[in-house]
């Protein structure tokens, strides 16, 4: 594994298939329409900045990371990040690619002037709370509120 070739990149439409091929190797779902949407709207939308990563081991994606930038949104003004969307495939588990788009990501942001990055983790999602704490990720001050409709 030493010498395998990581290549870290911004996420192309092409990449479809292998996001959803990670997606469902943790979800047991396909969820190949909900992608396209999402990454058409990543790679496509005018107003947006594609700051999505995909890495790549010897030619083969190996994880995704999708975020957006936030400039304003929900009265906060300084500019914000969001982090969306996480997956790498357990074939690439415990090699540090998650830890290595988290770099990427976090650079470009504070590129872009980012302060903070935000994150939202289902509560019994053990591994994925387990890899943000570890990368200093903490509980926010900001309250997510929900309302059940009937
Ligand atoms: C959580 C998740 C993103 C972690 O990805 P990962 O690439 O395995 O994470 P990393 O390798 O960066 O870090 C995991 C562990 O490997 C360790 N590690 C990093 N590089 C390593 C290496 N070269 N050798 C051995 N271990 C290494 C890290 O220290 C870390 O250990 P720790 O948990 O004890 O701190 C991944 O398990 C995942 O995709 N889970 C599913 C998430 C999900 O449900 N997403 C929604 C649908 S896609």
């Amino acid at each position: 594994m030493s010498n395998s070739e990581r290549v870290m990149r911004f996420l192309k439409l092409e990449d479809l298939d292998a996001v959803v091929a990670i997606d469902e190797a943790w979800s047991k779902q396909n969820r190949r329409e909900y992608y396209e949407r999402k990454i058409a709207s990543i790679v496509k939308g005018r107003s947006e900045i594609n700051c999505s990563l995909v890495c790549e081991i010897d030619g083969k994606i190996a994880g995704f990371m999708m975020g957006y930038l936030f400039f304003g949104e929900f009265g906060i003004t300084d500019a914000t990040a969001t982090i969306d969307a996480i997956g790498v495939h357990p074939d690439f588990s415990n090699r540090g690619v998650a830890g290595e788009m988290l770099d990427q990501f976090v650079m470009n942001m504070k590129a872009a002037g980012v302060k903070k990055i935000y994150t939202l983790v289902s509560w019994d999602d053990f591994g994925l709370e387990k890899f943000f704490s570890r990368q200093k990720f903490v509980p926010s001050k900001r309250i997510n509120l929900e309302l059940a409709l009937p």
